[in-house]
């Protein structure tokens, strides 16, 4: 990356001008005295042969001049130019901020004051500068571009992140392919073998080792590519009437069949009314279906609830578990891509860390929210909210 240096992020001088007044070398010293006295705020004036400057004249070192002994009779009816400074410091409009303040300080002290003269590039009078200001801005210019190189190494640690958390997704999901694909090639070995000895019962049983495994691969797969698609923008939505209550009945079902043989039970709780909802059902069901089986994978026993209610014009679907739990710390990065939480407990279990990721953005597909509350060591509850009716989904 270019660093970006003070003197690069630079404005020339001729932007700077403070002041452009000035005066002809003829004009009468007490006449110009009278503009001091009049205007407070003049500081100085150039004087101008024509448009060329020819010299500089300052508030102090008028009134120094006039106000000595005899001052006003010995200078009053002079020219300005007699009492001018015909050596200022005159420099192009196109000049560098930097290169100016360096000019100004180089001159010997009693030469130093606060005006420079500005000409154009063929040295026509364009106005007059203030070292002060030019310091002021030049301090700006060097805050701004101490903040940009902040913001730039920020955006590079910021980099740096996304390509750790890229690299860790590549070998979690390498892992994830392949272990179901090696279990497969394992069990087709040890199917043959079965076959060879004719044992229909090893058979059956690896054969539906191989169905699992090759289920637990296609997940992955579709999940890679349903987030591919959602980051591409190209999901499509689909919306009709869904009756929630037989979706979450069925949801439970397949909950207990992830279950297996852990003491966890799950509980389906809803109103005794027909509660239907304008959505789409394969997003929804797939949304649900990821919430229900981290509860089922994170959770060694108690139960898992699925409650469904209404709020306002809002379907709420809470699927809570009794399961490990998730530190507050954590809570903010679990809707990042890949992210999987950094705990030792949750490294025993696997996953891609795509499932809330896809969820949410499916949930915001269908026009709702997901939410989540959760107490390490004690449970999780995940709430998804769903307007009733209207369709009111980013397509
Ligand atoms: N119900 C839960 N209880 C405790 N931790 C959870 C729960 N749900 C999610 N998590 C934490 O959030 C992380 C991300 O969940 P997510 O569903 O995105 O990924 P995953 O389940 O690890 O993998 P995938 O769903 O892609 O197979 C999990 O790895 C886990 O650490
Ligand atoms: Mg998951």
């Amino acid at each position: 990356m270019q660093a970006i240096t003070a003197r690069e992020s630079m404005l020339s001088v001729g932007e700077l001008i403070v002041s452009k007044e000035h005066t002809t070398p003829q004009n009468l010293v007490n006449n110009v005295a009278e503009r001091f006295f009049s205007s407070t705020d003049l500081d100085a004036m150039a004087v101008i042969e024509g448009t060329e400057p020819v010299g500089l004249v300052t508030r102090p070192k008028l009134l120094f001049t006039l106000f000595r002994r005899f001052g006003f009779e010995l200078y009053g009816k002079h020219p300005v130019i007699a009492i001018a400074d015909t050596m200022p410091l005159i420099v192009p409009e196109n000049e560098r901020l930097d290169v100016v303040i360096d000019k100004a300080l180089e001159r010997t002290p009693q030469d130093i004051y606060d005006e420079i003269i500005v000409t154009s590039a063929a040295g026509a009078y364009k106005g007059l500068l203030s070292v002060k200001q030019l310091v002021v801005q030049q301090s700006n210019a060097l805050a701004s571009s101490v903040l940009q190189k902040e913001i730039a190494s920020a955006r590079a640690r910021e980099l740096e992140k996304i390509n750790q958390v890229k690299s860790r997704f590549l070998a979690n999901v390498t892992h994830e392919l392949r272990s179901p694909v090696n279990a497969i090639i394992g069990l087709a070995e040890l199917l043959r073998m079965s076959a060879d000895k004719g044992s229909i019962e090893q058979i059956k049983e690896r054969l539906s080792f191989m169905i699992s495994s090759a289920t637990n691969l296609r997940t992955v797969i579709t999940n890679i590519l349903d987030l591919s698609k959602i980051e591409a923008g190209k999901m499509e939505v689909s919306y009709q009437e869904v009756n929630a209550v037989s979706l979450i009945n069925e949801i439970a079902e397949t909950t207990r069949i992830f279950l297996g043989k852990k003491p966890v039970t799950v509980a389906v709780s809803a109103p005794d009314l027909p509660m239907s909802i304008i959505t789409d059902p394969i997003k929804l069901r797939q949304v649900l279906m990821n919430l229900a089986s981290n509860a089922a994978k994170f959770t060694e026993s108690g139960s898992i609830g699925l409650k469904l209610s209404i709020v306002g014009k809002s379907m709420a679907i809470a699927v809570s578990d009794t399961g490990i739990g998730i530190k507050e710390e954590d809570l903010g990065t679990l809707f990042t891509a890949f992210g999987q939480i950094e705990d030792a407990k949750t490294k025993i279990y696997e996953g891609t860390g795509l499932g809330l990721t896809i969820s949410k953005n499916l949930v915001e597909l269908i026009g709702g929210t997901i939410s989540i509350s959760s107490i390490y060591g004690k449970g999780t509850t995940f709430i998804v909210s769903l307007p009733l009716t209207s369709k009111q989904g980013r397509t």
